[in-house]
């Protein structure tokens, strides 16, 4: 399918899609450093700009829109905020390209807190406002441990199918878990970030990865996110990408208890492929990375529209003909 993306960030989301044989026509992010990082990784399609200065009709018409849509304009205060609101520019952006564009599917990751946002009457206005833009619309709560990815990083991921194209019974299926935390229903055990950690070389050693190096915040352990033992039988917890409170990103701890984690090591909890450049300061890789979508995860949905592609939209476009 033919797909553009919006805040695309390093590109987790968007490398797991192509992988699966999508082709990205058009992404979009106003980070330097991440369209830098973008552009060598994934392709030149990335245009460096501000969302909101980009006029609607230079985006190419696509198959697919994808992204999660920043929320920092939805207030807990304020519940009538959403499309109407002038400050929230960025989600009316997203939903504009949606309404006009009129692609047949969107994705939309976003973080688990915005199920609570206004004790859920924001989430409930945003799916409301997708459906009247023509869209039957699904939400769906994963943890990436189940999915096989080393971290117990929980999103929400919306995806919309548009009723008039496509039709009103949703044809996306949502991927199975493939992992379950102690070997339910016959599933291989969650990843462990030891497991996934362990073939790398000791950064502090010569060696060959790319990014292989650590930030020097000092591990102390005060039991809140970053600041936790990292427990070596267990996934990662989420790889974040917040502040340290001293201009950088809290990477996590490794289990040795020494040092935090590496950008290498980081990305691979995210399942980017060693070979994948990241480029900034530390502070802005660690943020790119913990800004991203997991690879291996990205790569089912994209499986999935592929699927779709082949078996039923074909299907559709033949039953049209004989109709
Ligand atoms: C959560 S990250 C997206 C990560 C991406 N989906 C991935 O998998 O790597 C959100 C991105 O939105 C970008 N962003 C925020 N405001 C923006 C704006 N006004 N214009 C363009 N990009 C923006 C940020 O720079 C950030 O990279």
């Amino acid at each position: 399918m033919k797909i553009v993306s919006l805040f695309s960030g390093a590109g987790g989301l968007d490398l797991g899609i192509k992988q699966s044989g999508n082709k990205i026509i058009w992404a979009n992010d106003f980070d330097k450093n991440a369209v830098e990082t973008y552009a060598h990784n994934i392709g030149d399609e990335i245009c460096l700009a501000d969302i909101s200065t980009i006029d609607i009709k230079t985006i190419p018409n696509c198959d697919v829109v994808i992204g999660g849509f920043p929320c920092q304009g939805f207030s807990q205060a304020n519940l009538k905020r959403t499309i109407d609101d002038e400050r929230n520019t960025l989600y009316k952006f997203y939903y504009q390209v949606i309404e006009e564009k009129q692609p047949l599917y969107f994705i939309a990751e976003n973080v688990k807190g915005i199920l609570s946002l206004g004790n859920g009457n924001v989430i409930k206005q945003i799916l409301s406002d997708f459906e009247s833009a023509g869209y039957v619309v699904e939400l769906h709560k994963v943890n990436m441990a189940n999915y096989g990815v080393p971290q117990t990083r929980e999103r929400v991921v919306i995806i919309g199918q548009n009723k008039k194209k496509v039709g009103k019974t949703m044809l996306f299926k949502f991927p199975e878990e493939s992992h379950s935390k102690d070997g339910q229903n016959g599933l291989p055990k969650w990843i462990t970030i030891k497991e996934a950690l362990d073939k790398y070389p000791n950064p502090d050693q010569p060696n060959s990865l790319c990014n292989h190096v650590y930030s020097k915040y000092k591990v102390v352990y005060r039991n809140f996110t970053a600041h936790r033992k990292t427990n070596p039988d267990y996934p990662s917890p989420t790889i974040l990408a917040r502040g340290n409170g001293k201009g950088g990103v809290c990477a996590i701890p490794h289990y040795n208890g020494e040092r935090r984690l590496t950008i290498r090591e980081s990305a691979a909890i995210q399942t980017f492929p060693d070979d994948f450049e990241f480029f900034g300061s530390m502070g802005s890789c660690y943020r790119q990375i913990g800004n991203a979508v997991p690879v291996k995860f990205a790569e089912l949905l994209g499986k999935e529209l592929i699927r779709i592609e082949k078996d039923e939209l074909c299907e559709k476009i033949k039953e049209k003909k004989t109709a």
